[in-house]
């Protein structure tokens, strides 16, 4: 059972690496593109309209269960190099969070396509903590570095737009990285004894990044019958 909950940690750690940035699906062709003279020379290199369409609708990380962050960036979409922006959706099911994280190269503009969802945003040390609650048609700025999360209230599905001025924005998720950091930093942090590994081995991984919502939220929706499965 000790030696179970250790792998599970161990693959807990691995994972939430592993899986902690969009796979760089066409490595040449930006490299390519990062290179090229001219619009003209990137043109050349992109040279079917397939190669400027996008789909978020089809992309592994397009799920409400419990969400994710489809992002359209130069790792997932080459036709982005260059743009100066990241365009990503982002999809919450019901009582589901992103999780508190920041962008280091980029401010982030969302704004809410529909549903229910609440924001927090603390712009650095000393700063008062902004939230916001967005519905269809409204939305907030999490300026570059700041951090940020957000949680779907309602019991339906949410959906998201965000728009990001980096075709690299990179995604930085608060406790993943903290409890990352070596045990003797974490517990000193933490105080009171209590174990960071433990928590650390709690948190769910980065994947899609979105996680399952609090479960007094879930209990509440499920009541509706408008609750998603938990997979664990
Ligand atoms: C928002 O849009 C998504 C995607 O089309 C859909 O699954 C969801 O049910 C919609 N939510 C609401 C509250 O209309
Ligand atoms: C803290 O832990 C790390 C990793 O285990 C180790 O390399 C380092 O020497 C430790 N530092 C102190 C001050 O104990």
């Amino acid at each position: 059972m000790a030696l179970l909950a250790l792998g599970f940690i161990a693959f807990a750690a691995v994972a939430s690496v592993a899986l902690a940035a969009d796979a760089d699906r066409e490595t040449d062709l930006v490299a390519k593109l990062h290179m090229a003279n001219t619009n003209l020379d990137r043109m050349e290199l992109l040279p079917d309209d397939s190669d400027w369409f996008f789909d978020f609708t089809k992309q592994d990380k397009y799920t409400f269960s419990p969400g994710g962050v489809i992002n359209a960036n130069a790792a997932t979409f080459p036709a982005t190099v260059g743009q100066g922006m990241t365009l990503a959706m982002l999809n919450l099911g019901p009582c589901s969070m992103l999780p508190p994280h920041f962008h280091p190269r980029a401010t982030n503009f969302v704004v809410a396509i529909n549903g229910t969802t609440q924001t927090y945003m603390i712009a650095e040390n000393g700063a008062r903590t902004v939230t916001e609650v967005l519905k269809a048609g409204q939305m907030t700025i999490f300026p570059t570095a700041s951090i940020h999360t957000m949680m779907n209230v309602g019991c339906e599905n949410a959906q998201l737009i965000s728009a990001l001025n980096s075709d690299d924005s990179g995604t930085t998720n608060l406790a993943n990285t903290f409890f990352s950091l070596p045990a003797n930093i974490t517990n000193t942090i933490i105080g009171g004894g209590i174990s960071a590994q433990d928590i650390y081995g709690r948190i769910p991984t980065v994947g899609t990044g979105s996680s399952f919502g609090p479960d007094q939220c879930r209990a509440a929706c499920a009541k509706q019958g408008k609750m998603i499965k938990r997979e664990w």
